[in-house]
């Protein structure tokens, strides 16, 4: 079969590491893909969200399954271009996708299911969203409706932060149009945790248990980043996971196929474990990245068939098994990131890294220049340690890590311990 994977961070090199050793794949192409997946992957260079040309690329190599990474596409309609083809692909439709793409939809459609989240109001002016604060209280969190690339949204557990914010959203327009509405939300207490599943609009089959460290500093501290590591498996009590799925995840499929918006693809639930229960945070239309790095590796077995039910609707009998061993996702990020990260720094050692027993590099900012590897985005690379435990698995991926250099590499050292 012909695959091709769309993206070009570390999630999509960590699925085309797995994907092209998988049984029945006899050609994988990535789109644009980076030169970490040129090593197992034919890379095209069609941006991620030429959602026309990637369709039309597709059709003209009868490509059989395609995998899409980031949201973007998603949001923008890949699903549908390819379906009105009669292409099969991984991942929701343009109208399944406003989960991820509008959080004022996302919080409407919980309150018509009856899906647990925070109290939220919706604020178009500064002083819709001070009386929403007033009505809320403190802490409170101002979230871009729109997709945002991870940063659109602000806690504020202070009034001088609620100041900050209220700046950043309607004086400086920090989100342009993804911030015209914004949502005012009760800041939760909780533990937070990624729930990923893979589904096909009605058979759902939840992925391996994996926590996201998101802030930029060790003791999850500073600014919120895309991810700066992540460890699986991250096991919730069985009856929080049975939680997840009863009240959020399974009312959320039904609802969608009730809708007309039916989801296929994977759903990634942002959840905040509270003392009252599972409540949902967010909804990501895809993998989540780093996560995927952690997770990807310790499926076991083969990857496509289950990839390609999803596409077709015929996830029903199927299950995904996970290996024993644990995975530790270090995300070596350039300087400046998560603001404006620096480029063309050279790196150097990956081979070195690559060398130690349970180590892999998956990259995501980088690029050729002069035959030379050097940055060229936020988050560079994301280094991976397998492991009988998380601990293990940490220990070797900071192996790894001490391996690789470029300057003003930023990275967490916490990756693997319990998160404050
Ligand atoms: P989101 O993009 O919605 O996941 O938000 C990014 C991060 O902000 C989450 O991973 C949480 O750490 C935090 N966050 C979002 N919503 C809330 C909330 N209602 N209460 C507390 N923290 C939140
Ligand atoms: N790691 C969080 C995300 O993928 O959005």
């Amino acid at each position: 079969m012909r695959v091709l994977i769309v993206g070009s961070g570390a999630r999509e090199h960590a699925l085309a590491w797995k994907l092209c050793r998988a049984e029945g794949v006899d050609e994988l192409y990535a789109a644009p893909g980076n030169p970490g997946m040129a090593g197992v992957a034919t890379c095209v260079p069609i941006p991620a969200d030429g959602t026309l040309e990637l369709a039309e690329f597709a059709t003209s190599l009868h490509i059989d399954v395609t995998v899409v990474g980031p949201e973007l596409p998603l949001v923008l309609g890949i699903a549908d271009e390819f379906a009105r083809r009669g292409l099969a692909i991984v991942g929701p439709s343009r109208a399944a996708a406003e989960l991820e793409g509008s959080k004022v939809f996302t919080k409407e459609f919980c309150g018509r299911h009856g899906i647990p989240t925070a109290r939220s109001r919706v604020a178009r002016s500064r002083d819709e969203a001070a009386a929403a604060v007033r009505e809320i209280g403190l802490p409170i969190v101002f979230k871009a409706d729109g997709l945002a690339a991870g940063k659109g949204v602000l806690v504020c557990h202070r009034a001088d932060e609620v100041e900050s914010a209220m700046v950043r959203f309607f004086e400086d327009r920090a989100f342009g149009a993804a911030g015209e509405r914004v949502l005012v939300e009760q800041g939760l207490v909780g533990e937070e945790t990624s729930f990923m599943v893979l589904t096909d609009g009605s058979t759902v089959i939840p992925l391996a248990s994996a926590r996201d460290y998101k802030r930029l500093e060790d003791g999850d501290r500073g600014p919120n980043t895309g991810g700066m590591g992540a460890v699986s498996p991250a096991p919730l009590p069985a009856e929080v996971a049975g939680a997840i799925l009863r009240d959020i995840v399974h009312p959320t499929i039904a609802g969608m196929a009730q809708e007309g918006r039916p989801y296929r693809g994977v759903l990634y639930a942002g959840v905040m474990i509270t003392g009252d229960g599972p409540q949902l945070l967010e909804y990501n239309c895809r993998l989540g990245d780093p996560e995927t790095q952690a997770v990807i590796p310790r499926f076991d077995g083969d990857l496509l068939p289950l990839l390609r039910a999803a596409a077709l609707g015929e996830l029903g009998g199927m299950r995904a098994a996970w290996k024993r061993e644990a995975c530790a996702c270090v995300v070596l990020a350039a300087d400046g990131y998560p603001g404006s990260p620096r480029r063309g720094d050279q790196i150097t050692g990956l081979a070195e890294a690559l060398a130690l027993e349970g180590v892999l590099v998956f990259q995501a900012g980088t690029a050729l220049e002069d035959g030379r590897l050097v940055t060229a985005g936020g988050r560079v690379l994301s280094v991976v340690g397998r492991g009988a435990t998380v601990a293990e698995a940490a220990r070797t991926a900071y192996e790894g890590a001490s391996r690789v250099q470029f300057a003003g590499v930023q990275f967490r050292r916490d990756v693997g311990e319990a998160i404050p």
